[in-house]
């Protein structure tokens, strides 16, 4: 039988979890509960047949996976609310709450359980999130199965907690790096002669295709860029002047501080 899931939490993030398992057909939308005190936006959700109230304690006695999306000053008020319903034998506990560590789970769930750690991005919302996910006290079969939850919504990998705010850094602080990325190619375009849409698809698509060549064929940047740069031509003209600008170093020291201010 499926696992059932609630979704505490249907903000921008639980709503996003909650479209991607239904669209992708990995469970059933009668089995996915998800709450939030006003009900009125997922009325969406409520039309795919979700299970929409706002009883935490009675998605957590209805449900196995328990999946948290809550804002970070909300986490303890729930928790508090919610964890005497926790049954360390039927239920999994995920959190997608930034900044809140497995060892703040254990405080605050107060029993030894299984207990996620998930760190997704915003590309959720289409499926195509890259999320980070740690555990304490999870089965091997547990472990299996919320990768699964996440590769149903993009694609997932499990880190050690320690690497979680580099994961936020360069998986979800990433999104808006490779935004301004194509922004800045936009802008490019625009000055060599495409009007603002052409040059957004052009920049986009190709960042996509880009993306896609090392995700699909497992192959290195560089020797992809090897395959574009013709002695003396025009890609290794601009990629140099680029790096002369401090381009690469520009990146590194973006995803340093990012790093700096996250561990503060
Ligand atoms: N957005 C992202 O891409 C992203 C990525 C990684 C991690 N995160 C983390 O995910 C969490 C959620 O982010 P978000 O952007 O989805 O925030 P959000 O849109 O504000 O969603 C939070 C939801 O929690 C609901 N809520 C508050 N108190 C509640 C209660 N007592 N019972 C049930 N629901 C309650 C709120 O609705 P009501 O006020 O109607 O109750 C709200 O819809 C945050 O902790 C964030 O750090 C987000």
């Amino acid at each position: 039988m499926s696992k059932k899931i609630a979704i505490i939490g249907g903000g921008n993030l639980g709503s996003a979890i909650a479209e991607g398992l239904i669209k992708s057909k990995f469970c059933k939308a009668a089995d996915i509960t998800v709450t939030r005190r006003n009900t009125t936006p997922l009325k969406a959700l409520a039309d795919m047949g979700c299970n929409i109230h706002s009883d935490n304690k009675k998605a957590v006695k209805e449900n196995d996976v328990i999946i948290l999306a809550v804002k970070p000053y909300n986490f303890s008020e729930i928790l508090q609310q919610i964890k005497s319903g926790f049954n360390p034998k039927k239920h999994i506990l995920i959190s997608v709450i930034t900044g809140v560590w497995v060892k703040h789970l254990e405080e605050a769930v107060g029993k030894k359980m299984p207990l996620f750690r998930a760190m997704p991005n915003t590309a959720i919302a289409i499926q195509e999130s890259m999320t980070c996910l740690c555990h304490s006290g999870a089965a091997s079969d547990d472990i299996s199965y919320v990768k699964s939850i996440f590769d149903q919504l993009g694609k997932s990998v499990m880190i050690d907690e320690q690497l979680m705010d580099a994961a936020t850094v360069l998986g979800a602080c990433g999104t808006a790096f490779a935004m301004r990325y194509i922004r800045a190619n936009i802008q490019g375009g625009i000055e060599i002669g495409f009007d603002a849409n052409t040059a957004s698809l052009i920049a986009a698509q190709t960042v996509k295709g880009a993306a896609e060549l090392l995700l699909q064929t497992g192959s290195h940047p560089e020797k992809e860029i090897d395959k574009v740069t013709t002695p003396k031509g025009c890609t290794i003209a601009g990629l140099n002047e680029m790096e002369h600008q401090g381009f690469s170093s520009s990146m590194i020291k973006g995803i340093s501080a990012s790093y700096n201010k996250i561990i503060k």
